[in-house]
């Protein structure tokens, strides 16, 4: 037995069960960085599950980390995903916008020219894919720090124009070494004035663009997703534990409704190095936590058992199956979507997958 299928109610929400959808960059979006009628489909194709993520979703072009990733930095992209929201809403689903700036792990061929922003000039290693094909990372500018109300700024005004597109919610990616995450670090953050250095002002500006999202959406209508432990795009710091429980204290603080855990590295492993134990942070959050990576059936029943989480989150399994929440409450076989179709392209690999239902069809 297992409440993992069960509805349930959290922050005043009527979830379907206990499953979500993690954000999944999709590169599907036309050239001017708006969702449409595609996503709207791909989406709603998903809206059986407890809650649904939206792919990280840029508040400036300079905060893309790629091409073709609908944005919310625009009046002008909240009509395709008001198509979105629409569509979900209709299947009885909840959705939740994920609102991102990529900081260094953004390029000038993205930003209009500029070089990409961080809290420190650095680069990093490694390729970037743009318009023009993979390109190097260059050298992050520092942001000055009468800059920062601007980038304050923009996430309040992305977080504006996402309730006009009708969702039920936005997470805000402070994970992996964006811009919010690289601030968090001492590895990543080098410096000197009130937002770098102690602790506190490491996470000052996490605090101020939550401080801005909470103003439009309200505590319980907001989430925040951490990889406390993850290393991903070198995001280190040299003593995670006092950073993290500081930032949850903080987040308790603001009455956040939501953290989304990505537990180990995502992707790669959920052992990776756990320096200290992720469920310190789970008791200490007063909200919801939903925790992700590289889940199965077996696993997630396993955590809700224990009561580690939640929530569990579903990235690529829910690539291939739409109705992944059927198939796991019926123990079904999953569909393994190929990877090659991750990103970029149309309708294949993206709403071309099966429901069991279909397939029992179909025969
Ligand atoms: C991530 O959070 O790991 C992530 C976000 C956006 C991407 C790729 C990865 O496009």
């Amino acid at each position: 037995m297992t409440d993992l299928f069960d509805p349930c109610e959290f922050n005043g929400f009527k979830l379907q069960n206990r499953i979500a959808l993690s954000p999944l960059t999709r590169t599907r979006s036309n050239d001017a960085g708006e969702a449409g009628p595609l996503q709207a489909l791909y989406y709603a194709q998903r809206a059986s599950a407890g809650l649904l993520i939206t792919e990280a979703t840029p508040v400036t072009p300079g905060g893309r980390g790629g091409p073709n990733i609908p944005g919310l930095w625009s009046d002008d992209q909240v009509a395709g995903w008001k198509l979105v929201t629409d569509a979900v809403h209709a299947k009885g689903g909840l959705i939740f916008s994920q609102l991102w700036h990529a900081g260094r792990l953004s390029h000038s061929s993205l930003g209009g020219g500029e070089p990409p922003v961080a809290p420190s000039a650095m680069r990093q290693p490694g390729q970037i894919f743009t318009a023009e094909g993979p390109k190097e990372y260059e050298e992050a500018r520092a942001l000055r720090a009468d800059e920062i109300p601007g980038v304050v700024e923009m996430f309040r005004a992305a977080a504006r124009r996402a309730k006009a597109a009708g969702f039920d919610g936005v997470e805000l990616h402070a994970a992996h070494s964006y811009l919010i995450d690289a601030f968090l670090r001492d590895m990543t953050n080098k410096r000197t004035d009130a937002y770098g250095g102690a602790i506190e002002n490491r996470a000052r500006l996490l605090v101020e663009v939550l401080q801005a999202i909470i103003g439009e959406w309200g505590g319980e209508r907001t989430a925040v997703r951490l990889a406390p432990i993850g290393h991903a795009y070198q995001a280190w710091d040299s003593d995670p534990e006092p950073l993290f429980t500081h930032v949850v204290e903080r987040l308790n603080d603001l009455k956040v409704g939501w953290l989304d855990m990505v537990e180990g590295d995502t992707g790669v492993s959920r052992m990776a190095e756990p320096s200290f134990d992720l469920q310190k942070l789970r008791r200490l959050f007063k909200g919801v936590v939903i925790a992700n990576n590289m889940y199965d059936r077996d696993l997630a029943i396993a955590a809700r058992a224990a009561d580690n989480a939640d929530m569990i989150a579903f990235g690529r399994p829910f690539i291939g199956n739409p109705d992944l929440v059927d198939r796991l409450r019926r123990n079904a076989p999953l569909i393994v979507a190929d990877p090659r179709t991750y990103y970029g392209g149309g309708a294949k690999g993206y709403t071309d997958f099966p429901t069991l239902e279909g397939e029992a069809a179909v025969g």
